[in-house]
């Protein structure tokens, strides 16, 4: 894969040329911003989205800027997508990876009776099972890299109760934890496992989220309690 030209980097005190990284949920939002963070920087960067449309139109604009970005289609809800992610991205990168952004996620707010078994599987296995399960896939291409790099987007719902995120606060509070065990496993390779934890942010799974949390809060009156 071609790299990014060094004329095109935001700062040139220090770079990511040469370093490789996936990140999850690309192709907008938190993630589409953390893309153009590390291509800018010189990274070269392989996305993954459910939506191919999506995944086109960014690789077209990301392309217009010089960055080296490849993408791929990927339901991270599914063990054998991702298993396939990860031979693509061990392709793509010639067996190594130093960034891993575990970023995908989704949130539908519901009072904590309300949520189903589906609901509670969806959302745990999309947030903290598919980045357990690639974090696990990537080792070997984080420790061929030789400084290898574990990056979870979690949330402050993860540290805080907020009303009606009980499950996705879960999902991010197993994440915070699991970042620490693989942080404290995997020093021996030269892996580092870290977490960042945002607060609100405009994108449209906050919208959404925001929007149906709205509708329960008029329904339970919870602001008054
Ligand atoms: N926005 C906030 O206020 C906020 C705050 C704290 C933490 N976060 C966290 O930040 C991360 C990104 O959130 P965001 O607000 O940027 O969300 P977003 O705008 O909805 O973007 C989510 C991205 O993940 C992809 N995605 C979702 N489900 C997927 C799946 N099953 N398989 C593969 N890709 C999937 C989406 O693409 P497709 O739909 O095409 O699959 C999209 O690229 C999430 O983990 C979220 O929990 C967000």
């Amino acid at each position: 894969m071609a790299e990014t030209k060094l004329s095109s980097f935001k700062d040139q005190r220090w770079s990511l040329q040469g370093m490789t990284a996936l990140v999850t949920g690309g192709t907008r939002g938190i993630g589409y911003a953390i893309v153009e963070g590390l291509a800018e920087f010189g990274a070269s960067v392989h996305i993954c989205a459910r939506n191919q449309e999506d995944i086109n139109k960014c690789l077209e604009e990301w392309k217009g800027k010089g960055f080296c970005v490849t993408g791929s289609t990927c339901d991270l809800l599914f063990h054998d997508q991702r298993q396939k992610l990860m031979e693509t991205v061990a392709l793509v990168f010639d067996g190594k990876l130093n960034i891993l952004v575990n970023n995908a996620g989704i949130f539908t707010p519901k009072p904590i009776m309300d949520y189903t078994d589906e609901d509670i599987t969806t959302t745990i296995g999309t947030n903290f099972v598919s980045g357990y399960h690639l974090c696990q896939l990537a080792h070997p291409l984080l420790k061929q890299s030789g400084n290898g790099s574990i990056v979870f987007i979690s949330s402050i719902a993860g540290l805080k109760a907020w009303p009606f995120a009980s499950v996705y606060a879960a999902s991010k509070g197993a994440m915070n934890q699991c970042a620490k065990n693989l942080a404290l496993e995997w020093a021996k390779d030269n892996i580092r496992a870290n977490v960042v934890a945002p607060g609100a942010v405009m994108t449209i799974l906050f919208e959404n989220a925001a929007k149906l949390a709205g509708e329960w809060i008029m329904l339970s009156r919870i602001w008054c309690l």
